[in-house]
C-alpha cells in the first residue's frame, strides 16, 4: 500500500527530545512510497544524528545553509521547490516563533520562507512553553497564515510534567499527512459507518459474537475522513485504533448499534453498514452466571430477531444514501443484486470468495444501478479508498464523475 507514492516531503527537525519519534515517522513515510528529504537545525542534531535519518530516509541529510553539495549553493530554493509539502516535526517553541515572524537565519527557516508548497507543523514542547501566551499567539498566527498545526497531544512529558505539548505519535502524524494529500471527494459530507461484530450477552460473562475484525469498516471510515467527510464510526467490540479525524462511538449489541445508527443517520449524507450484526439475540439475558446442572442438562435459549439496521436507516424519510455489504457463500452476483432490492439500498458491496474476517486483504464487487463493478484483490486500505471514490460519484448531486 503505497499511499504516498510520488510525494516528495521535506521533513524538518528542530531541537526537542521528540526528535526520537521522527525516526519512526521517516520510516512510515518512506514505506508508504514518499521521498523524504530530511533537513535538521543545529539543535536537532543534539537529539538525534543525521546518520540515523539518512539511513532511514535513504538520502543525505541537510543541516547547513552553506552546503557545498548543492551546485548553485541555494539549498533553500532547491529543496523547497522539489517538495509537495514541508513538515516540521518536532516544531520547537523557538522555531514556531521564527516561522510566525518570518525569520530566516538557518537552512530550515529559510526554506520555509522560500516555499511554494504547503507547510505542516507538529509542535512538541513542555506544557508551560506551549501554554505561554507568546507561543499561543505564534501558533495562531501560523494558522491564520494557512499553516496546518497538527496537535500537540496531552499526557506525560519527557520532563516529568503532564499536560498539553507532547508531539503527536508518529502514526498520527503519518495519518494526518496522508489525509492532507487525499483528494476531497466527500468534502463537507456527513458520513455514518457501522463496523466490527456485535456481542449479544447470554449472562454477565458469556455472549454470542462473530469473527468480524472491523478492519474493512475502519478502513472505510479512515478513507471517508481523508476525503474530507465528517465521520461517525459506530463500532462493535474490536481492538482497532480509531482512525485519524474520525469520531467513534463504541457499542456492544445489535440493538445499541441500531439505536446509535438511527440517532446519527438523520440528516447524514451517507450511511455505510459494514458491521457483521448478529441476526438474533437471547430473549432473556440471565443476571447471574448460568451454572452447570448436576445432571448435565445444557441450558435452552429462546432467541429473538435483532433489528435490521441497514433496512431501518434506508426507511428514514430524510435518510442518507445507503450502502450495504453482502457476504455470500455462493452465487454472489444474483444474491447481492437481490439483497440490494430487498434492503432497498442503492449500492451494495459484495465480498468475492470466502470470508476475509481478520485478514488485511479482500476482493469485492460493487452492485448499483449502473451494474456490477469488480475491483481487483487488494489490501483493505486500498480498497476503502477505491470504494469511497466510487460511492462519492453516486451521491445525489455529486460533482465527480
Ligand atoms: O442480511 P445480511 O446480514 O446478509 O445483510 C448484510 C448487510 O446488512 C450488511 O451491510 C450489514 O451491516 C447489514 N445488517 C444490518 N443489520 C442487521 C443485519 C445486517 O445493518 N441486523
Amino acid at each position: 500500500m503505497a499511499e504516498l507514492a510520488g510525494k516528495h516531503i521535506v521533513l524538518g527537525l528542530t531541537g526537542g527530545i521528540a526528535c526520537y519519534k521522527v525516526a519512526e515517522l521517516t520510516r512510515l513515510l518512506t514505506k508508504a512510497g514518499a521521498t523524504v528529504q530530511v533537513v535538521m537545525t543545529e539543535a536537532a542534531t543534539q537529539f538525534i544524528t543525521p546518520v540515523t535519518l539518512q539511513a532511514l530516509s535513504g538520502r543525505p541529510v541537510y543541516t547547513s545553509q552553506w552546503d557545498a553539495r548543492v551546485p548553485n549553493n541555494m539549498p533553500h530554493i532547491d529543496l523547497s521547490r522539489e517538495a509537495d509539502a514541508i513538515v516540521i516535526a518536532p516544531a520547537s517553541t523557538d522555531f514556531i516563533a521564527k516561522l510566525a515572524h518570518g525569520f530566516a537565519d538557518d537552512l530550515l527557516s529559510t526554506l520555509c520562507i522560500a516555499r511554494d508548497c504547503p507547510l505542516l507543523v507538529v509542535p512538541a514542547m513542555n506544557r508551560q512553553m506551549w501554554q505561554n501566551p507568546a507561543t499561543q499567539r505564534n501558533a495562531n498566527q501560523l494558522r491564520a497564515d494557512g499553516v496546518r498545526v497538527l496537535g500537540p497531544d496531552a499526557g506525560p512529558q519527557a520532563c516529568g510534567e503532564v499536560g498539553d505539548g507532547r508531539m503527536l505519535e508518529p502514526a498520527a502524524v503519518y495519518s494526518a499527512i496522508v489525509a492532507f494529500f487525499a483528494p476531497k471527494h466527500l468534502d463537507g459530507k456527513r458520513v455514518v459507518i457501522t463496523a466490527g461484530p456485535t456481542f449479544e450477552p447470554i449472562d454477565p460473562v458469556r455472549g454470542i459474537t462473530n469473527l468480524s475484525s472491523g478492519k474493512m469498516g475502519f478502513a472505510l471510515a479512515r478513507a471517508a475522513a481523508n476525503s474530507g467527510a465528517d465521520v461517525t464510526l459506530i463500532a462493535g467490540p474490536t481492538a482497532l485504533d480509531t482512525p485519524w479525524g474520525v469520531w467513534r462511538q463504541d457499542v456492544q449489541t445489535a440493538q445499541q448499534m441500531h439505536d446509535a445508527a438511527l440517532a446519527s443517520a438523520s440528516g447524514a449524507d451517507l450511511f455505510i453498514a459494514v458491521a457483521a450484526v448478529a441476526d438474533w439475540r437471547v430473549a432473556h439475558v440471565s443476571e447471574r452466571k448460568i451454572k452447570k446442572t448436576a445432571d448435565g442438562t445444557p441450558p435452552a435459549f429462546e432467541f429473538v430477531e435483532n433489528p435490521d439496521i441497514l433496512a431501518a436507516v434506508a426507511r428514514l424519510p430524510d435518510g442518507p444514501y445507503c450502502v450495504g455489504f453482502a457476504a455470500e457463500s455462493d452465487d454472489l452476483d444474483a444474491n447481492a443484486a437481490a439483497k440490494r432490492v430487498r434492503k432497498n439500498v442503492p449500492l451494495l458491496i459484495g465480498n468475492v470468495g470466502p470470508a476475509t474476517f481478520g485478514r488485511d486483504e479482500n476482493e469485492v464487487a460493487i452492485y448499483d444501478e449502473h451494474g456490477i463493478t469488480r475491483l481487483p484483490r487488494a489490501d483493505k486500505t486500498t480498497l476503502a479508498t477505491l470504494l469511497i471514490e466510487h460511492i462519492a460519484k453516486r451521491l445525489p448531486g455529486s460533482l465527480f464523475s
